[in-house]
């Protein structure tokens, strides 16, 4: 089988973690620790997902100093605008040069509720504005004695997949539930599995091509000691990164996996 070839991605979920004051210092310290370490950031995309009221300083910084970290939101909402309090449209992210943005991580599906056919529209509002979705997909502990690893994560991309169609551009987080902040990492072979799985889905749905294409990243418990364990794995394309992107230096050495994979 044909390698393909696909930019690895590692993408840092700051959650409800640091401010627009604390962003546009740990954005600079970001770039300038991987800079330092040489990181050749073609060969590896770095992003930051910071909260919303960050996006506008970290914009400015990152296109003013023409930094090679990508950035994305948290959240978009599923309408163009009008009558939606305290919602964001795609639009505006896209007027802040938002590349990415996070869908149906499954802090929003538990807190706050976001089911599929909410995943799925946010999903298709992202591309209708031009921003890649990354759509979060992922088991609890509890799905996954009931219904074992890949049948939840599969129904859930299928369900988010729905109004899409054509060659689009997408991103696939693989986040099981029991391994977000919990410091129990699945293991490489766990990962592998359930990506290969949603790949599947993704050349069912919209075709082989979008398949090869579309990076798949796990996400869960992710730092720089276990991510070259994933990286190994071919349907592992990258790593969404909650706790642990939030320290610099752990951050980057995660980005710098390259450095401790081999090839
Ligand atoms: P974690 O979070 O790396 O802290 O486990 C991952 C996530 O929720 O995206």
């Amino acid at each position: 089988m044909a390698a393909v070839k696909r930019v690895p991605f590692i993408a840092g979920n700051w959650k409800m973690n640091l401010d627009h004051l604390q962003s546009i210092a740990f954005v600079q310290k970001l770039a300038w620790s991987l800079k330092d370490a040489n990181h050749d950031f073609g060969a590896v995309e770095v992003a930051v997902f910071p909260p919303f009221t960050d996006l506008r300083s970290v914009q400015t910084l990152i296109s003013g100093d023409k930094l090679e970290v990508a950035y994305g939101a948290q959240d978009v909402s599923q309408f163009d605008s009008g009558a939606y309090t305290g919602e964001i449209s795609g639009a505006f992210l896209k007027a802040l040069d938002c590349a990415y943005v996070i869908i149906g991580h499954s802090e929003r599906r538990t807190m706050h509720a976001e089911s599929d056919e909410v995943v799925a529209a946010k999903s298709a509002a992202a591309v209708k504005h031009g921003i890649v979705p990354v759509i979060c997909v992922g088991e609890t502990a509890e799905d996954l004695e009931k219904h074992g690893p890949s049948a939840v994560p599969v129904a859930q991309l299928k369900a988010a997949l729905a109004g899409l169609s054509g060659a689009v551009d997408i991103v696939v987080a693989y986040e099981p539930v029991w391994a977000i902040g919990s410091g129990l990492a699945a293991t490489p072979e766990q990962a592998e599995q359930v990506c290969a799985a949603l790949r599947k889905v993704i050349a069912d749905t919209l075709g082989k091509d979008v398949a090869d294409a579309t990076r798949i990243l796990y996400g869960g418990s992710v730092k720089a000691a276990n991510i070259a364990g994933f990286m190994r794995e071919p349907n592992v394309d990258g790593a969404l990164v909650g706790g642990a992107s939030l320290d610099t230096k752990e951050f980057s050495d995660i980005a710098r996996f390259q450095k401790h994979v081999g090839t």
